[in-house]
């Protein structure tokens, strides 16, 4: 069974708030947030629904696909726009999807998640399935409060995966889950963003290392065979942290937190965007896709592109 990525589109809010706007209001630095994180500005504005809506359209577009052709639609947010109904059958509607759809919460492994589904949707009948990842996470963040304002931002990001009985661009997956770990990281019913920063951050890179080890000997593949690693854009010394023990040099790993910040399970999906946009995507070349967040749960993929 096989599973290629036949296109790929992304969405973010015009609005960019910079290091030095944040300044203005919170007491924090661009120094500090950039010395601490990587990040330097990030985009904020839109919906889960509106920015899902455009990057499954440019998604679409990309694969030379018609609304018509998708089978299921798996929405990945932590930031639906309501409780209830899922934001999923909202964007299929805007999109003019005639299929199931559904909602996805895995944090920041969302788009990972929702990617391993998809691929479980294929492997039992489904000829595509179009995987989005869409976060409005600026709307759960006190603006007051400086651990979590510097770090979350707004943005999307969509694949369409279609089943082919011949190539496969996904060799391998390792995912998880641990409960207990859930107050790490949270948002109760109307609060905002609460976390333990320093706890999440060693939590991190310790499962991002060890999926990506499992999802590597899976796809019979070691690091030194990665082009590419697309991982999740939480923070810029996690990537190092987890980069260095797994030997691998940072001029692999795809870094756009500086100019987008933390935007969930948009991250990897904006991340990829920005390495085909860079032509660091070359058929026949191994990339690993690792993603870690609330729950915790973590998620990593072992991908050759087909093309
Ligand atoms: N601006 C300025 N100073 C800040 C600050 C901010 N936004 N946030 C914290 N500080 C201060 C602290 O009060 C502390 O001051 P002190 O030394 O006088 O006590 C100092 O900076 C260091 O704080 P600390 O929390 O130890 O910083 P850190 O290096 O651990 O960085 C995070 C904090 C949140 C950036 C880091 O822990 C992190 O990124 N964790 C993972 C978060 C994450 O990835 N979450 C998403 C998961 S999907």
């Amino acid at each position: 069974m096989g599973a290629r990525f036949i296109g790929w589109g992304i969405a973010v809010p015009d609005r960019v708030v910079t290091n030095d706007e944040l300044s203005l209001t919170l007491d924090t630095s661009d120094e500090w947030i950039v010395e601490r994180t990587g990040i330097h500005e990030r985009r904020i504005g839109g919906t889960a629904m509106s920015l899902g809506v455009i990057a499954g359209r440019n998604a679409l577009e990309d694969a030379g696909v018609e609304a018509k052709d998708i089978d299921f639609l798996v929405f990945a947010t932590t930031t639906p726009d309501r409780i209830t109904p899922a934001t999923a059958p909202m964007v299929a509607n805007e999109l003019g999807l005639k299929c199931a759809a559904m909602d996805v919460n895995a944090a920041c492994s969302g788009f990972m998640y929702a990617v391993r589904t998809a691929y479980g949707l294929l492997e039992t009948g489904n000829k595509r399935v179009l995987v989005i990842g869409s976060e409005n996470l600026s709307r759960w963040v006190d603006w007051s409060d400086r651990n979590m304002a510097v770090l979350l931002a707004d943005g999307a990001g969509a694949t369409v995966l279609e089943y082919d009985p011949t190539e496969n661009d996904l060799l391998s997956f390792s995912l998880g889950a641990d409960g207990a770990d859930a107050d790490l990281l949270t948002c109760e019913h109307g609060g905002y963003f609460q976390m333990d920063g320093a706890a999440v951050f060693r939590r991190a890179v310790r499962v991002v290392v060890d999926s990506a080890e499992k999802a590597l000997a899976m796809a019979g593949i070691t690091a030194d065979d990665l082009s590419l690693v697309i991982p999740h854009q939480a923070n810029i010394r996690i990537i190092q942290a987890a980069c260095q023990r797994l030997n691998i040099e940072m001029d692999r790993a795809v870094v756009v937190l500086d100019h987008y910040g933390n935007t969930s399970s948009a991250s990897i999906p904006l991340a990829f965007d920005d390495a085909r946009k860079n032509d660091r995507v070359h058929k026949g070349d191994y990339a690993l896709l690792t993603g870690f967040g609330a729950g915790m749960t973590w998620a990593s993929a072992v991908v050759r592109w087909s093309q």
